[in-house]
């Protein structure tokens, strides 16, 4: 078997990511959690913001939260940092192996919009920089006066990035430099304005002093933030998986859709929390995943025109069918490809005799005509015309001829 370091260094810092992900975000469930649940106690003292029991381990931890701090505690002070930082440049990292170094096969689809691997990788570097720009922009201009306007905006901004980034790379591509620049500004919330308000709270602290109020607030506000992406974020980083997701037609609707749900859910769990319903968020979870249900059920992709009457039109006969699948995916899907970039078959999917063909018939509809992401990149060049010839056999229902056998 040929040793490809593409696929052992996408797994190896994938793994890491994933480690690292799953800490912050744990760690970023927890704090939202613990915040929800602190209960303000009259004999505090200053800066007291609440305090909890908590049981677990085999033991009961007491905590205690306050916006100040006695000198004395400041050597033995955990702070929380490494896990955001680790998951952002593993995630860079992998954004790199796998997505710019192959830009021509994962970032560009010519049928929307024909660009350069540089361009390409231009776009993905601009999108992760202005994301977090524009946003920090806002919140530092508007965030104390107005939060609300500061929230609608930059809800539209995210619209209109998922917009652009759709209509700008392939649909998997988009969806990954969306939950890219998302996952950047949670980062940079946490090098740019967490840890920096926190030094100066730490500095106030060692010099015996109480820092302004508004760096804690300002450090909280982004950190939940933080917390409400980390759903959409998830989904994005999964979705390469789903290719009804991001192959779909309006693929930028199901992006902003799935964008609503996960902050709706995200709504959900942290009002519950603080003993409200948080009701009204769980109706918008539920607006937007019945939104993408009506676009996967009713807006399923147009085929290519001609397999509109594919079953009224003539048979199509299984060797031309046969013929295509062997200049166009075979290269690939193969028990032995020829290609150099796969020598392996890519999710173990082969296409080599009738009898594997025909059992991989719902999902070459799937890759190869609903949502036209394969031939990976279109690098085989396969012609519309052959997608036609092959919906229409799919569509009479991909009869394989009795007899025909392994080659
Ligand atoms: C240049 C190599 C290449 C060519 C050519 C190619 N594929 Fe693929 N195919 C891949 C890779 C890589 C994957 C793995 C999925 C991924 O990483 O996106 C894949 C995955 C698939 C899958 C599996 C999807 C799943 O859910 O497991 C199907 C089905 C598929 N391709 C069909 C086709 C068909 C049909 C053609 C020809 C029309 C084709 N491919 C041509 C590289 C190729």
């Amino acid at each position: 078997m040929d040793f490809n370091i593409d696929s052992w260094l996408n797994l190896v810092i994938r793994w890491f990511h994933v480690m690292a992900g799953i800490l912050w975000i744990g760690t970023s469930f927890f704090f939202i959690w613990l915040d929800n649940v602190l209960q303000p106690e009259a004999e505090g003292g200053k800066g007291h913001v609440g305090k909890a029991w908590l049981f677990h381990g085999g033991g009961f931890y007491r905590v205690d939260k306050a916006i100040v701090a006695p000198a004395s505690i400041l050597d033995s002070l955990h702070w929380f940092k490494w896990e955001a930082y680790l998951t952002w440049l593993s995630g860079f990292a992998l954004l790199i192996v796998v997505y710019w170094w192959r830009a021509d096969l994962y970032m560009i689809d010519p049928a929307v919009a024909p660009l350069s691997a540089t361009q390409a990788i231009g776009i993905g570097l601009a999108t992760l920089v202005i994301g977090w720009l524009a946003y920090d922009g806002v919140w530092r201009a508007l965030g104390e006066r107005a939060p609300k306007l500061a929230l609608g905006i930059s809800l539209v901004l995210y619209v209109a990035a998922a917009y652009a980034l759709t209509h700008l790379l392939s649909g998997r591509a988009a969806f990954m430099m969306s939950g890219a620049m998302l996952g950047t500004i949670m980062a940079a919330n946490v090098a740019m304005v967490i840890m920096p308000n926190q030094r100066k709270m730490y500095a106030a602290a060692t010099a015996g002093g109480e820092a302004d109020p508004r760096l804690s607030y300002q450090a909280k506000r982004r950190s939940t933030h933080n917390n409400y992406l980390t759903l959409p974020v998830i989904f994005m980083m999964i979705s390469n998986h789903f290719s009804m997701t991001w192959g779909h037609a309006m693929n930028w609707l199901i992006l902003v859709g799935m964008f609503g749900v996960g902050i709706g859910v995200d709504h959900f769990l942290n009002s519950r929390d603080k003993g409200s319903k948080g009701i009204g968020y769980v109706a918008l979870a539920a607006a937007f995943a019945a939104l993408i249900a009506v676009m996967a059920f009713t807006a399923a992709p147009a085929p290519p025109a001609s397999a509109a009457n594919a079953r009224a039109s003539a048979p199509v006969a299984f060797a031309s069918v046969q013929a295509i699948i062997a200049t166009r995916c075979v290269e690939c899907h193969s028990a032995h490809p020829t290609s150099k970039l796969f020598p392996i078959a890519p999710n173990g999917m082969k296409f080599d005799t009738p009898d594997e063909i025909k059992l991989a018939a719902a999902k070459i509809k799937l890759m190869a005509i609903d949502t036209q992401a394969m031939p990976l990149g279109n690098l085989t060049q396969m012609t519309e015309q052959e997608r036609g010839t092959l919906a229409a056999w799919l569509a009479q229902g991909a009869p394989v001829p009795d007899g025909s056998t392994a080659r």
